[in-house]
This record gives structure tokens, sequence and C-alpha cells, in this order.
């Protein structure tokens, strides 16, 4: 029989050490060990076992994946089409940001039976969101609880058996079988693994809400983004009404798709039309401003890009890239720079993708150049022009994929997609201001 052993395991990495330690060799943190039970395991005692069976991969038959139609497309698309049964989803984001929101309101459309574990706030305060809501729910049952293996027992009552669970929080939740205090490493990997092994075995979808940290990471584990099936995160600035569901990582379906939803008084209400919420407010007449059509998954949507272009009082100038990546952003004012005699060296460059949008997509090279231009020569771009091309070194203008997507909406929002242009030069001259390019 292994013997128990105290060991101590990191809250931010899950390393486990032998010792404790002032800081973790794992990720480097500080005071992030804490005591847990471990076993230490002999691995030549020649103990028994089961063995394993093994199975020819073309003997093994699967169906399709069974999805419930949570009944908000935005929720659906993001989850590659739907909740798979047997699956474990992650919701993760900032408290307040509108997760528990998100999940009550999703029981009053979803088809199937939802149990609703809450072990944060009281059912009370549940019932009152509900109302506000306007959640009925029928479907509905509420355990306010954070004892797992009372739940656990909950979700398999015959009775009850609910078609979907929620868990508000994972870090709320303890097993007693495990002496590590709540919300620590051990207790949150622990109930994960339980729940998943619900999941699997009842075949039925078990979303877990778990928060991040002030470093934005899920706290505690990052292992427990390895062991669940999908982890969606939900983002946004709490000042501003709208939020962001993306796919971090998914089993069942891309991770490219995002949901975009606005917080209304009585609740989240989905933005089908997202290009048109990123674009309300748009400055007309000011400089530094153009508009990109990036595709988000299947998506195309419309977004504004900032940049400003200041004279800078730093030996080394600033760059700061906001929604964007700064080497590619480096790279873009090294092509303007040389092959177009913009010379940015004794300015300081902001960019920024208005509405929390993060572009990756090298797609977004010609937006940030037009946007430096405008900024730098002070000239404005023609309002209804949107635009979308990788920026090579040489200064041409790249291919990217979807062009007809991306064209068809543009032209539905009523704008003219800058197109047929093979470089920068090109570019300059479309947009109708070439001459007032700065040579040195
Ligand atoms: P909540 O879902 O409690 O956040 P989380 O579970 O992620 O911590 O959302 C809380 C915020 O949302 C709170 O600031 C109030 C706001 N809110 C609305 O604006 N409208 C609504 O209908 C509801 C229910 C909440
Ligand atoms: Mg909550």
């Amino acid at each position: 029989m292994a013997k128990p052993k105290t060991v101590y395991e990191c809250i931010e990495c899950g390393k486990v050490h032998p010792k404790w330690n002032g800081q973790c060799s794992g990720c480097g943190a500080w005071n992030t060990l804490e005591e847990a039970i471990g076993t230490v395991a002999s691995v030549k005692g020649g103990g028994s076992y089961s063995p394993v069976r093994t199975q020819n991969l073309a003997d093994i038959s699967y169906d399709d994946d069974v999805r419930i139609n949570t009944g908000t497309g935005e929720l659906n698309r993001v989850l590659g089409g739907g909740l798979v049964v047997g699956s474990v989803v992650l919701l993760s984001g900032e408290p307040g940001i509108g997760k528990s929101t998100l999940l009550l309101q999703i029981c009053r459309d979803i088809s199937g039976s939802v149990l609703y574990v809450t072990g944060e706030e009281s059912s009370r305060q549940i019932k009152i969101r509900a109302d506000r809501l306007g959640v009925d729910g029928e479907n509905l049952q509420i355990a306010q609880s954070t004892d797992m293996l009372a739940i656990i027992a909950a979700i398999e009552n015959p009775q009850s058996k609910p078609d979907v669970v929620i868990i508000d929080s994972i870090q709320t939740m303890r097993l007693d079988t495990i002496s590590s205090t709540q919300g620590s490493v051990t207790q949150v990997r622990e109930c994960t693994n339980a729940l998943i092994a619900v999941a699997k075995s009842l075949e039925i979808p078990i979303i877990l809400v778990g928060h991040v940290n002030k470093d934005g990471g899920i706290a505690g584990p990052k292992v427990l983004e390895h062991i669940v099936d999908t982890v969606l995160y939900f983002e946004g600035d709490r000042r501003l009404s709208y939020r962001i569901l993306r796919a971090v990582k998914n089993r069942f379906g891309s991770t490219n798709e995002i949901g975009v939803f606005e917080m209304r008084d009585k609740g989240l209400r989905e933005v089908e039309n997202p290009s048109a919420m990123l674009l309300s407010g748009r400055p007309t007449g000011v400089s530094g401003i153009s508009v990109l059509c990036t595709m988000e998954g299947t998506r195309p949507i419309l977004a504004e890009v900032q940049a400003l272009a200041t004279k800078s009082g730093f030996t080394s100038p600033r760059r700061v890239a906001n929604g964007f990546d700064y080497n590619r952003l480096c790279l873009i004012l090294a092509v303007l720079e040389k092959r177009m005699g913009l010379f940015f060296g004794a300015c300081d460059v902001y960019v920024n993708i208005v509405g929390g949008l993060t572009i990756s997509e090298p797609a977004a090279d010609l937006a940030i150049a037009l946007a430096l231009y405008s900024a730098l020569c002070d000239i404005t771009i023609p309002e209804k022009l949107a635009c979308f091309g990788e920026i090579g070194l040489g200064g041409e203008i790249r291919n990217v994929g979807n062009t007809q997507e991306r064209v068809r909406e543009c032209e539905r929002m009523g704008f003219t997609p800058l197109i047929g242009c093979s470089n920068l030069a090109e570019v300059f001259t479309a947009v109708g201001s070439a001459e007032n390019i700065k040579k040195e």
C-alpha cells in the first residue's frame, strides 16, 4: 500500500514539490506552495492491475456528437453547434462580467431540464435574477451547496436526472475526502475530475464557472484547462455594455468563433450584427482611423482601427499595440518607412482595435498601415472605405482567404472594399492622397 505523504503543490501551475519552498521551481511564482496530501507510488512493488484492453482502430465505431441546443445562437456558435453530451465546459471571466447571467439566461430557452448548483449566491438571489431575466424556471432546479459528493448524488438521482448541469463556481466546491482548503488547486482539480467522470458516465453536459485571477488566468491551476473539453472566456470592458464570448479550447469545434452580446438591464442580448455595433460611434473626419474587415471564425466582421503618431519625448520611441500583435506593428512600421518613405522614428505610435477585439490574422495589416499613414500625414481615410490584406516585406499586398465573404460583408454594411491593389503605393493612390506622403 502506498504511503500517504505531505507534499507541496503550487497553486498557480500545479507542480508538486517534496519540500516547502518560497518559490515554485515550475513557474517561478512566490509564496504559491500549499500543503497537499500525496501518495508516493512504488513502481517496483509489482501491485495488482487490470489488463488494458486494446482494440484495432478500424473496429472502433462512434455516432455523431449528440448536441443540446442552448437556445442562444451566439453560444451555440462558439460551442461549435451546441452543447455536446458528456462534455465538460469551463466558462471563465472576470467577476461581474456576466457569467452567472449568461448561464441563468440560457435556462430559459435550452431544450431539456437543468440543475443549477450555486455555491456563491443563495437560491433567493438566483430567483431575483431569474425574475429580472424573465426565466420562469419550469425546467430549472436550483441547488445551493458546495459539497461535491452531495451534488454528484443529486445529479445521479434517477428521479431528477437533469439534462444539463451548471456549477457556479468550481472554486467554491469541495470534496470532504480531500484535506486541502476550499478553492485550493487540489480541491478544484479533484472536484473537476469527479464532475468529468459523472459527465462521461451519465452522458450529460456540465458547465463549470471558473474565476480568473488578477493576471487573467483561470484561478488556481492551469491544469483545469487541460482536463476539461472546452474552455470559454467571457470578456469585455465592464464599463461598456458589450461582451465577447470566445472559445480558447474546444474538442468539439473550432476555436475561432466568437459570440457577441450586449448587457442590458434585462440580461444579455445577442448581437447578430457585430459590425454595426463595433462601428457605432465612429468619429468622422478624424485622421488615424481606418476600417478593417476581419474574419472571426466563419463570420466576417468590420472593425475600426485607430492609430496615433505623436512626437516622442523618449530616447527610444514607444510603440503600443492594443488588440494587435506588437511585433507585427513594428514590421508594418518598418515596411512603411523603407518602401513608402514614411518616417515614424521620432514618433510614439499607438494602435488600437476598437471594441476589445483581438486580431491575429495578417489580413489586418493593410488597415493598420492605412491608419498609421493617415495618422502621420494627418489626412482622413474616406469614411466608407473598408480594407483587408496582408503586407509583405517588399510593400506588396498579398491575397488573404475568404475574399468573397469579406467583400459581401463590406457591401452589406454600405462600405466599399479596397481591393485590386498590388502594393502600398497603389493603395495610397487609391485612397486619394498619395501626394501628401512625406518624403525625407
Ligand atoms: P454576473 O452574471 O453576476 O457576473 P459574474 O457571474 O460573471 O460575476 O453579472 C453581474 C453584472 O451584470 C452586474 O454588474 C449587474 C449586471 N447586470 C445587468 O447589467 N443586467 C442584468 O440584467 C443582470 C442580471 C446583471
Ligand atoms: Mg457569478
